[in-house]
């Protein structure tokens, strides 16, 4: 049943702006041409949003390009007030965005709360890094004259987000660029543009000068990119979203040199060792597998369980996977919404198959769920060989395959046969055995019995192909400062 009514779900999205955001101002789309955002739980359009064209991105770069020198120039102070402002806005409206989320994501509205509070805490983090921005001076060694560097914005930046997480993805570098005095345009994910758009009203109302931020949601990515990546007044691009498309990027950030954040695909191992307490494992498991219906690079994406455990690990699992109750996220009692479309069900459903093909058992679910909307049951496969394609690729769904491992070579073996090195979960009780496992895991976080990583005060970021550069932390700034050393005579 609904706990929500459709007149409030119509109000929610009737006050989205449905705009190209440009200079401080909401526009149409050049030709005003328009696309539609979709209902994953139904499948059916929730409202129209301006499709923006490659002349409406020039023009968002303009107005970054214009505005960069004066905000660079703002003091520190102010810009983290605005920030600071912006956080307390969403924290007010913390229930209208949660709601937003869902209609155009669909995750749980509790769970969309947790992102809407997750994606606050960038701004008030990075609200209070604005003030820190230090240099530094220091004695040359040789005694003849100073060493003096000073830390500047970058300049003009490109912020690519994507539909899994539309706010907190937002906020994680909207913040530290607001903060270290950038400007720049950012392109939502076709899929779920209602959160940014939503969120670029806030930053405004919360005070933010106009042409530091611009938004350009669009259908056609690669086209209205393109003139970005020409142009040498554009200085970084930050993406977070698949490998493959991080590559394409790569090369077209190469043309002038930009400075490039990566945030990409992950392959997370979840180790469980024989001493590890299997009620807190099993506990972690669900967190670290069915956040966001698994759709989210930080998922555990493989569950490697020593073999004198494993199959109670595995049952126990299947046990509480298959208890969730699936459902749109918007109805009351709902733990696991609908994934974000067809096609993302069907990559879950081919790797399912593949797995069962080459012998793993469906412990729970394994199937479709409903007759609208993209809905997959919450499933656990036992006994999956290595041969199965979901142990090398990233699932994005809410799966789960256990394997087995024989010793603790062998479970770091495993855990770094990927090409990916985001994030790994150890389980275990013997301090020195996770320490071990933890200096030789390839990745670039590690949740030591614990499920769950994120942590906006916490560094994010990934070693291999699943990036570089670090979103959040103290080291989250960094990525829009340019180090300038000054050699002084003195
Ligand atoms: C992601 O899936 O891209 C990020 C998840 C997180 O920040 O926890």
């Amino acid at each position: 049943m609904s706990a929500i009514s459709a007149e409030r779900e119509r109000a929610v999205l009737d006050r989205v702006p449905k705009g190209v955001f440009v200079g401080g101002e909401w526009r149409k789309a050049t030709g005003g041409a328009t696309f539609a955002v979709e209902d994953p739980a139904t499948g059916e359009a929730l409202c129209d949003v301006a499709d923006a064209t490659p002349d409406d991105a020039v023009a968002a770069l303009d107005a970054a390009h214009d505005t960069q020198a004066s905000w660079a120039a703002t003091p520190p102070r102010q810009r983290g007030e605005i920030l600071r402002r912006a956080y307390e806005l969403m924290t007010e409206r913390a229930d209208d965005l949660a709601l937003l989320m869902t209609l155009e994501m669909g995750k749980p509205v509790a769970e969309s709360k947790a992102e809407v509070t997750y994606a606050a805490e960038f701004l008030r983090w990075f609200a209070e890094e604005a003030v820190r921005i230090a240099g530094r001076w220091s004695a040359n060694p040789s005694g003849d004259g100073r060493l003096l560097t000073m830390r500047q914005p970058v300049g003009p930046c490109l912020l690519i987000t994507p539909w899994n997480f539309p706010t907190a993805m937002g906020t994680r570098k909207i913040g530290p660029a607001i903060a270290a005095g950038c400007t720049m345009v950012v392109k939502p994910a076709q899929l779920t543009p209602l959160s940014m758009l939503v969120l670029a009203d806030v930053l405004r109302e919360a005070g933010l000068p106009d042409g530091v931020l611009n938004v350009v949601p669009t259908s056609k990515a690669g086209d209205v990119m393109g003139p970005l990546f020409d142009d040498p007044r554009l200085r970084k691009v930050s993406f977070t979203g698949s490998t493959p498309v991080g590559k394409k990027l790569m090369e077209q950030a190469s043309q002038h040199l930009l400075r490039v954040s990566m945030e990409l695909g992950g392959n997370a191992p979840f180790l469980v060792f024989a001493d590890a307490d299997l009620d807190h494992a099993v506990d972690q498991a669900v967190v670290a597998k069915m956040r966001n219906m698994g759709e989210s690079c930080v998922a555990a994406n493989r569950f490697h369980v020593h073999e004198s455990i494993a199959d109670e690990f595995a049952a126990r699992l299947a046990e509480r996977m298959g208890a969730m109750t699936v459902g749109r996220g918007t109805e009351d009692g709902v733990h696991v919404g609908p994934l974000i479309s067809e096609d993302q069900r069907g990559i879950v459903r081919d790797l399912v198959d593949d797995a069962v093909g080459k012998g793993a058992k469906v412990l729970t679910g394994g199937t479709d769920v409903g007759d609208r909307g993209y809905f997959y049951a919450p499933t656990v496969l036992g006994s999956v060989l290595p041969d199965a394609d979901l142990l090398r690729n990233e699932i994005f769904g809410p799966v789960a395959p256990v394997a087995t491992f024989a010793d603790d070579d062998e479970a770091v073996r495993t855990a770094n046969d990927s090409e990916f090195g985001l994030v790994a979960y150890v389980f275990t009780r013997d301090l020195t055995r996770a320490l071990s496992v933890a200096e030789a895991l390839e990745v670039g976080m590690l949740g030591l019995n614990r499920g769950m990583v994120s942590n906006p005060a916490a560094p994010f970021g990934g070693v291999k192909e699943s990036g570089f550069g670090r979103e959040g932390g103290a080291e989250g700034i960094d990525e829009y400062l340019a180090v300038k050393y000054v050699a002084v005579d003195v």
